[in-house]
């Protein structure tokens, strides 16, 4: 039985003024195929109703198939975007985000995100890039990635940020300092590699959360997120996969309720 799995289950989140459930999709491998198109379709059937995509997911197929197989959107689904790499010059990020509309067949994105900053840019002037289009009203939101706080204080001079998205999970801890100050700020926090990423963290992930998820009758991923989901009001996790069954098993955490002790011993383990 599935049909009591809900993406509800995990509680909401402030995107701006849209709310979303706090757990969403990432798409990084979506692409022009039956086995995506399925998976996304049975997201949104789950309650999934925030999709993570970006500009240069595979070549821009990940943006062209959401676009193809959910537009046009329905009420409350919240796809969000991104725009713009460690090379990319501010005047280039509008032809990026004509691309992005077109293939989410979108006059307006919900939450636009810097995907990396520039360092030979001041990021105020990309972020200024970003503030005109919002006034243009072919972006709802802006958000940010792989920023640190000074980054994201700057920029939060420019324009609102409604959202940040860096690496994060119970592994990988780099960001702290950042995601305290989001959460004070009410700033969407998005970790991404939620489930440790790349083959060797994710196992590392695996193996070090195996013991204590025989307990909950889980399974190390699932742990994972529900550690993450504990750990911030503001924590929106898009665990990225093709397949529908860890599409449910992932949203499945939301129904796992940490212990304290457990919550905490998962804390100090990086
Ligand atoms: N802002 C950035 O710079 C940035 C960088 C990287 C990623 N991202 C975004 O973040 C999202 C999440 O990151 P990610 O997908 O790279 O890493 P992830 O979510 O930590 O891990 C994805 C990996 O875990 C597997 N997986 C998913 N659910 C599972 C489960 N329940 N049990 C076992 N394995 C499971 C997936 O394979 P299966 O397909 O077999 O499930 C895939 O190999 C991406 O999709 C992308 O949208 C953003």
């Amino acid at each position: 039985m599935t049909d009591d799995i809900s993406a509800a289950q995990a509680g909401i989140v402030q995107i701006g003024d849209l709310t979303v459930n706090r757990l969403g999709l990432g798409t990084n491998r979506i692409n022009d195929n039956d086995q995506s198109r399925q998976l996304l379709r049975r997201a949104v059937e789950l309650g999934v109703n925030f999709i993570d995509t970006a500009h240069r997911y595979q070549g821009g197929a990940s943006e062209a198939t959401i676009g193809s197989t959910l537009a046009p959107y329905p009420d409350g689904l919240v796809v969000a975007t991104k725009g713009g790499w460690q090379e990319t010059l501010p005047s280039e990020l509008r032809g990026q985000l004509e691309d992005s509309l077109r293939r989410l067949r979108t006059d307006c994105i919900d939450l636009y995100q810097l995907h990396r900053v520039n360092p030979d840019v001041p990021i105020e002037e990309s972020v200024g890039m970003l503030k005109l289009f919002q006034e243009e009203g072919k972006i709802r939101h802006i958000g940010l990635s792989e920023v640190n706080v000074d980054q994201l204080q700057r920029a939060q001079k420019v324009t609102p940020i409604v959202s940040v998205q860096n690496e994060y999970n119970v592994m990988a801890r780099q960001h702290e300092t950042l995601l305290d100050y989001c959460t004070k700020q009410g700033i969407a926090f998005i970790p991404w590699f939620p489930l440790g990423g790349l083959a060797g963290a994710a196992e590392q992930v695996e193996n070090k959360l195996s013991d204590m998820a025989s307990n909950y009758d889980a399974a190390p991923q699932q742990l994972a997120l529900a550690w993450l989901l504990k750990r911030s009001p503001i924590m929106l996790p898009i665990p990225g996969t093709l397949s529908t069954g860890h599409l449910e098993a992932n949203l499945r955490s939301a129904t796992i309720t940490l212990s304290e002790d457990d919550y905490q011993r998962l804390t100090s383990m990086a």
